[in-house]
């Protein structure tokens, strides 16, 4: 669905931040991007839906070439990006009016406009907030705003950036349970983190690095074998114990728990 193939990117002639980066990205894929600051996550990401144009190399969505002009607008159209700050995407007035922006840019009837701006209001938890100022809104409901916005283009990719930053924790877990459920219905979601008790739902990780990919693979092993470690981000208490019992020879690397739930299912397995 995705190719990217020896991208190399440098922002206005500086050391580059992306260095001959190659990754496939199948239909249907929860695929988790972590890396400390500067890695180039957001920098590859934002290739994927052209808003930035390899240089040298080349990103492919469903066979279109992102350097094709032509293409732009599909492009864009299949694959939604939430930014990691959200007041940067603000078009409307309202927040109606900025979520109905891109379903008329589809050119899509009125009914189907008020259909897909209500429906995603109440998919985000911000249902009634149609004559809101966007402006005036918390940093966690912008961010809720800008996701309600890509979905209401009901794209076949959504990139993520670092979206949970701004929530406070019963908003996190609404938004990575309904980030969840939009792939469970079948959207292709690639999910940039800092935050490794993110991963629980994703289903490939890739691990970047001073602009390279240096792991690229099953979280659970990924982790268990302590990969993660020497990306500079730390593991979390939950991680760090599963490890220790692993390391005890509690349970497989294949089953290694990421959740707190996950960890207490497997202890109950024990005999
Ligand atoms: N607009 C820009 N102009 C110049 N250099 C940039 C720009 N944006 C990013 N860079 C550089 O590109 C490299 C990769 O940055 P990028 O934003 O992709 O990293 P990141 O992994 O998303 O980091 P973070 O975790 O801090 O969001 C860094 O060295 C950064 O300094
Ligand atoms: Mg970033």
């Amino acid at each position: 669905m995705i190719s990217i193939q020896n991208v190399s990117y440098s922002y206005n002639g500086h050391i580059p931040a992306l260095h001959s980066v190659s990754v496939e990205i199948y239909k249907g894929e929860f695929v988790a991007i972590i890396g400390g600051n500067g890695s180039g996550k957001s920098t590859l990401l934002r290739h994927i839906n052209g808003l930035l144009l390899p240089s040298a190399g080349s990103v492919t969505i469903k066979g279109m070439d992102t350097k094709d002009i032509s293409s732009v607008f599909n492009i864009r159209q299949i694959a939604g990006m939430v930014f990691q700050d959200p007041g940067s995407q603000f078009i409307g007035m309202t927040v109606g009016e900025d979520i109905a922006f891109g379903p008329e840019n589809l050119g899509l009837p009125p009914k189907e406009i008020r259909r897909r701006v209500e429906s995603s209001l109440s998919a985000v938890g911000m249902a009634g907030y149609n004559d809101h100022t966007p402006g005036k809104l918390s940093g966690g409901q912008k961010q809720k705003v800008a996701l309600a916005s890509v979905l209401a283009m009901e794209p076949e990719v959504i990139l993520f950036d670092e979206v949970t930053s701004m929530l406070d924790p019963d908003s996190r877990m609404d938004i990575l349970s309904l980030i969840k459920q939009l792939h469970e219905n079948g959207t292709t979601v690639v999910y940039v983190t800092h935050c490794l008790d993110e991963l629980v739902h994703a289903d490939r990780l890739i691990i970047m690095e001073k602009g390279h990919i240096t792991h690229d693979g099953d979280p659970r092993l990924l982790i268990s074998r302590g990969d993660v470690m020497n990306s500079g981000l730390g593991l979390p208490p939950i991680m760090e114990l599963s490890r220790r019992l692993l390391n005890a020879g509690f349970f497989e690397p294949g089953c290694f728990p990421l959740s707190r739930e996950e960890l207490r299912d497997v202890l109950c397995q024990l005999k």
